[in-house]
């Protein structure tokens, strides 16, 4: 009985708050129907190719205290390092090597990373390799250095918004981290120029079906051009040690509603996804999602990144995780590609 709702998204590529959350609770009985209209969707647009982004987690210093995060500054178990500007840069160029065309510096937020040593790496990244697109993910910082790092070369940057509803936002983040500063921090990157990245998690403590409903009508106001989601997972040595993980059936749901939603965004299966079920990227893909992020950081930091507990392709040197995921995709049917993998822009 959902099906001609699902037809009206894909023709019109929006719902109402009520529509879209009685998609969401009623998902059992539409979510093949939902996924082959995504599927479709994403092969008009980007056909069967996949989009691979070298992830370089460049630190796991962080000043904030998000109740979710195994990187938290209060969680004094977290063995912390620092990549240096030469092991990025060196970094990405195993990962040039490699086919990858997007690298995607992400980090805590770590006051070592000065606008003048985050400027160098990005300007040598992208002096060596200009046909590459350099991505940011370094969570909050001032318009002035977003515009500096801008200026030196990067292309997009990824700041989830987390939640779209107040209220739940402080359920996540202590005092003192505020809804209000990281909405203006991804209106500033937008009006940077930037390719603009948000996202949330799903099945996160206090969410209600209601909030992910208002998620849908939020991506569709902001439009931006990468909408990155992915299960919580509990992390032990964090306050939400005890609650439930997010789900990859809810969060493949969640990617189909985003690929009619959005049908050119850039939309990961994120490493999270393939924690919580052995094939979740595959999942995600089948989705409707286009983009897979294998890790590039130095096998010797991996175990070091830990958002939450379990995560895996932590023991992997970068060409077996991106030799895996190769032929995790082409078992399904799709191709990574040596590509920037841009964002599609109406013609
Ligand atoms: N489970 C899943 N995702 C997490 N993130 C942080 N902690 C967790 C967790 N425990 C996500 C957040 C953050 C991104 C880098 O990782 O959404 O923005
Ligand atoms: Fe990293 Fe499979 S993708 S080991």
């Amino acid at each position: 009985m959902y099906k001609p709702l699902i037809d009206r998204l894909a023709r019109e590529t929006v719902l109402s708050r009520e529509e879209y959350l009685a998609l969401i609770e009623n998902r059992d009985s539409c979510r093949e129907y939902l996924a082959e209209k995504a599927r479709a969707v994403r092969e008009q647009n980007y056909g069967r190719d996949v989009y691979i982004r070298g992830l370089i987690e460049i630190s796991n210093h962080c000043k904030n205290n998000c109740f979710y995060c195994g990187i938290r500054a209060g969680n004094t178990c977290a063995e912390r390092y620092r990549l240096t500007p030469d092991e990025i840069i060196n970094a990405a160029n195993s990962g040039y090597a490699l086919g990858f065309r997007t690298f995607v510096l992400q980090g805590g937020e770590d006051g070592y990373y000065t606008d003048e040593i985050l400027c160098g790496v990005i300007s040598e990244i992208k002096k060596r390799h200009p046909d590459c697109a350099v991505t940011l993910s370094l969570g909050e910082r001032s318009l002035e250095s977003y515009k500096a790092l801008r200026d030196a070369g990067a292309d997009r940057y990824l700041l989830r918004h987390e939640t779209t509803n107040p209220e739940h936002y402080k359920k996540l983040h202590p005092d003192g981290m505020s809804f209000e500063n990281r909405q203006e921090c991804i209106e500033n990157l937008k009006a940077l120029g930037y390719q603009v990245g948000v996202g949330f998690m799903v099945g996160s403590p206090y969410q209600t079906a209601e909030d992910l409903a208002d998620e849908m009508l939020y991506l569709k106001k902001l439009n931006p051009q990468m909408v990155g989601i992915g299960p919580f997972i509990s992390h032990k040595d964090t306050p939400f040690r005890d609650f439930e993980n997010g789900t990859a059936e809810l969060t493949t749901f969640m990617l189909s509603l985003i690929r009619l939603t959005l049908p050119r965004v850039l939309l990961p299966a994120t490493t999270a996804l393939g924690t919580v079920e052995a094939d979740g990227r595959e999942l995600g893909i089948l989705a409707g999602a286009n983009v897979v992020m294998p890790n590039l950081s130095p096998v010797n930091v991996r175990k070091k990144y830990m958002l939450y507990d379990n995560k895996i392709c932590t023991g992997d040197e970068a060409a077996q995780c991106i030799e895996c995921l190769k032929s995790r995709m082409k078992k399904i049917g799709y191709n990574t590609v040596v590509s920037r993998g841009d964002y599609k822009n109406e013609v």
